[in-house]
């Protein structure tokens, strides 16, 4: 298994390009189920869970090319199985996405619930609430949801927890439902629009997207169209906090500043200086690194997928700072390993306590979960001496070659098989 070798003191300069979002690739690839005609999409991160995804689409029967240059058609004119096994669900919990555009065109789908995760328990209550009220009957047997539908019709929906994914399976069933949907307390969040703008090139009609209220008229049936994800705001977080953590001058391209700005505020209250322009902002790290407490929440707030990261950053800072985390009831699996690299972290429920001013020193580290890892090599490239990163089976679901682009801005840091 590959492991990341970091030898942390170098401070990062120069320019790196951001991929496309993960986040919003995946739902898009699942949006290829509700039309029989070709999509072609532009800007896909060439990451594990994209792999997976391809994989998935192809054994329903879909034509399913992803490129390494971040081109992908997908094609589901002959989709002979209607279900997504648990080898490949248990791999990648947004394999869920498949189970509202299965029930759209197809009116059955058979989805392997995910189980829990590192970071929580995750359920999918709402995804499977909404189709309910949409007109399908789903139970769950043998660990499978098994739904089905004589034909969808628009509901109104209200979601009493935001939920970035559920909100995106349910407004894919809503585009081939009979009639109006209203999502009330519908995800915000970039990637929601994103998908939303993929949908109606597709011929889906969808207004209300980046508010808490989408409304979906249903429409017969959805053709093929051409659509280019958005930059990967988390990565261009990552790339940020990466700036800042190594007193760094870097330049992050390709990327839509707009996205992070909770991030970015952020970040220059803990003192980095940051200049944006329209595709792209440049972090100038500076010393002393303000110790900032931080709540996530969901978007537009300061984002869940960041807070390892930032609490990479705190552990540098010059006092102390609470990290809050309200979306995920165990995502502090990383401050374990921070605290082995010698960081003073405290938890107590939802809550850390990082003592700043500590130096970090080289050790032996777990990956446990995708952004946990990208916070790991973060607290390695400041940490005195050599990290060892194992597990980054996590950090290739979602991270397009980090370490050569890390490395291209002047990181001592190499993958080892
Ligand atoms: C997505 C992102 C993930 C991010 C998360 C929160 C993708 C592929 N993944 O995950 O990177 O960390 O949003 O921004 O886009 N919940 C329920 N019932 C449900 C669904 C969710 O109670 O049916 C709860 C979850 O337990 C969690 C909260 O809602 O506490 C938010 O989860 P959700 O937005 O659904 O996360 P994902 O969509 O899985």
């Amino acid at each position: 298994m590959d492991k990341i070798r970091v030898i942390g003191g170098n401070p990062l300069k120069g320019c790196v390009e951001i991929s496309g979002a993960k986040n919003a690739a995946l739902p898009a690839m699942a949006a290829s189920l509700l039309s029989a005609e070709a999509i072609h999409l532009e800007n896909i991160p060439y990451v594990r869970d994209i792999l997976t995804t391809r994989r998935l689409l192809q054994e329903m029967g879909a034509e399913a090319e992803v490129l390494e240059d971040g081109t992908a058609t997908l094609k589901a004119l002959d989709i002979r199985s209607r279900e997504a096994p648990y080898e490949l669900v248990k791999t990648m919990r947004a394999s869920i996405l498949v189970l509202g555009p299965l029930v759209a065109r197809f009116k059955k789908a058979r989805v392997s619930l995910p189980g829990g995760c590192a970071i929580g328990a995750r359920p999918v209550n709402l995804h499977l609430m909404g189709l309910e009220k949409m007109g399908a009957t789903c139970d769950v047997v043998h660990g499978y949801v098994e739904a089905s539908t004589e034909g969808l019709r628009g509901a109104n929906i209200l979601m009493d927890t935001v939920t970035v994914t559920g909100t995106e399976n349910l407004m894919m069933a809503a585009t081939l439902a009979e009639g109006e949907t209203i999502l009330d307390n519908a995800a915000c969040e970039p990637e929601v629009s994103d998908l939303a703008g993929l949908l109606r090139s597709m011929g889906g009609r969808i207004e209300g997207d980046g508010t808490r209220t989408i409304r979906i008229q249903g429409v017969k049936e959805l053709h093929g169209c051409r659509h280019r994800v958005i930059p990967d705001r988390i990565e261009a977080g990552t790339f940020a906090v990466a700036a800042a953590i190594t007193r760094g001058d870097v330049e992050v391209r390709n990327c839509c500043p707009q996205h992070l700005a909770a991030v970015l505020s952020q970040l220059t209250q803990a003192g980095a200086e940051i200049t944006t322009e329209a595709n792209s902002f440049r972090v100038r790290g500076k010393d002393p690194i303000r110790s900032k407490n931080v709540t996530t929440h969901p978007y537009p707030a300061f984002p869940t997928d960041m807070q390892a990261q930032y609490m990479a950053l705190m552990t540098q800072g010059d006092g102390s700072a609470v990290v809050t985390e309200t979306i995920f009831e165990n995502r502090f699996m990383h401050a374990l390993e921070m605290i082995r690299m010698g960081a003073d972290i405290t938890i107590d429920g939802r809550q850390a306590l990082v003592k700043g001013g500590k130096l970090l020193t080289g050790a032996k580290v777990l990956a446990s979960d995708l952004r946990a890892s990208a916070s790991l090599i973060l607290a390695a490239l400041v940490a005195q001496g050599e990290t060892w990163i194992d597990r980054v089976y996590h950090l290739d679901r979602g991270y397009c070659q980090i370490e050569r682009k890390l490395a291209s801005i002047g990181a001592n840091i190499e993958r080892v098989s």
